[in-house]
């Protein structure tokens, strides 16, 4: 194929990309968007701080905004997400514990029902572990426990049947204590019958670091019944990028296409931008960047030629 949706619909999968609102502005980048990708996830837009910024007081407008934008452009869209301990505002963890339960089940009822049919998947849970496997003590599972999980991917499903449910992580694209506590939980989950379809794998690389064990790592959650999916793709590294970084870049992305498509439950394959311009990468990891497939004035990079190549 010429772009990466259509290589990748060629194989039944799709390529994506994470957009804000204000990308939405961008001409170039927007190009780019409209051009190369079949699936769209709201950077932020569907988060708690924003959907829910009151107890009970709802602002759908920032992410009605992307769904609408991805509809008006032939993309699907990955909800993201419903219950996370970042950006959560102040009044859930505020609360009593003994309103935390239904708190919870009220923003997932709510918002869930508000984006039924308009969305493929959810990130019900995000992030839900410490690197040692342990589960991160948030409000959620101080008030509930580990039994939150169950509580959450029910409570989803009941609101959108249609959605595929998903725990998505970071750090959980190699074995490790992460990925094989993450195993456990979902085989525990789908032995009481609880409605999880997928994990996703975030996929925040650093150039030259991807887990040489990807593929079987993915293959072992899909080999449970679980689709799987790259979510967040991006792959960073000190700026400015040297050029032999940015062909250890090409290579990784490459590999990390070609482990998503060697499982055949590895649905697609979404990056975390559009382009190195508008990245989070240097926001959050100072000294880091060039982390995606376009430099900062929208042009591919050996990155993206790799990628197309392998798909
Ligand atoms: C990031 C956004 O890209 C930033 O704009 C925001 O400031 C912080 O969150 N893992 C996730 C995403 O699941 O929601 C995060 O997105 C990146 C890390």
């Amino acid at each position: 194929g010429s772009t990466l949706k259509a290589a990748a619909e060629s194989d039944s999968r799709y390529f994506g990309t994470a957009l804000t609102g204000g990308d939405l502005g961008v001409g170039n980048e927007m190009s780019v968007a409209k051009a190369q990708f079949d699936m769209l996830t709201p950077a932020n837009e569907m988060k708690w701080d924003t959907v829910e910024p009151s107890n009970g007081s709802y602002n759908f407008g920032p992410g009605d905004q992307l769904v609408q934008f991805a509809q008006a452009n032939g993309m699907r869209v990955r909800g993201h997400n419903l219950v996370w301990q970042n950006q959560l505002p102040g009044w859930v963890s505020g609360l009593p514990q003994s309103q935390v339960r239904s708190a919870m089940e009220s923003h997932i009822t709510t918002e869930a029902t508000h984006y039924r049919g308009k969305v493929y998947a959810w990130d019900v849970v995000n992030e839900p572990l410490n690197g040692d496997g342990s589960l991160v003590p948030d409000v959620f599972y101080q008030a509930m426990g580990s039994g939150y999980l169950a509580d959450a991917l029910r409570t989803a499903h009941a609101a959108d049947p249609g959605a595929k449910l998903y725990l998505n992580d970071y750090g959980i694209e190699g074995e490790n204590a992460k990925s094989n506590a993450l195993y456990s939980i979902a085989q525990s989950l789908l032995a009481q019958g609880v409605p999880l379809g997928g994990i996703g794998f975030e996929s925040h690389f650093i150039v030259g670091q991807i887990p040489a064990d990807m593929q079987a790592n993915l293959q072992r959650f899909a080999n449970l019944g679980l689709d799987v999916a790259v979510t967040e793709l991006d792959d960073r590294t000190q700026t400015p990028a040297s050029s032999s970084a940015l062909q250890q870049q090409a290579a990784d992305y490459a590999t990390v296409v070609r482990d998503c498509l060697a499982v055949s439950r590895c649905v697609g394959v979404s990056q975390w931008g559009v382009d190195d311009a508008h990245s989070w990468i240097p926001g959050t990891f100072p000294g880091y960047g060039a982390a995606t497939m376009w430099d900062g004035n929208d042009q591919p990079k050996p990155a993206y030629t790799s990628a197309l190549a392998a798909l």
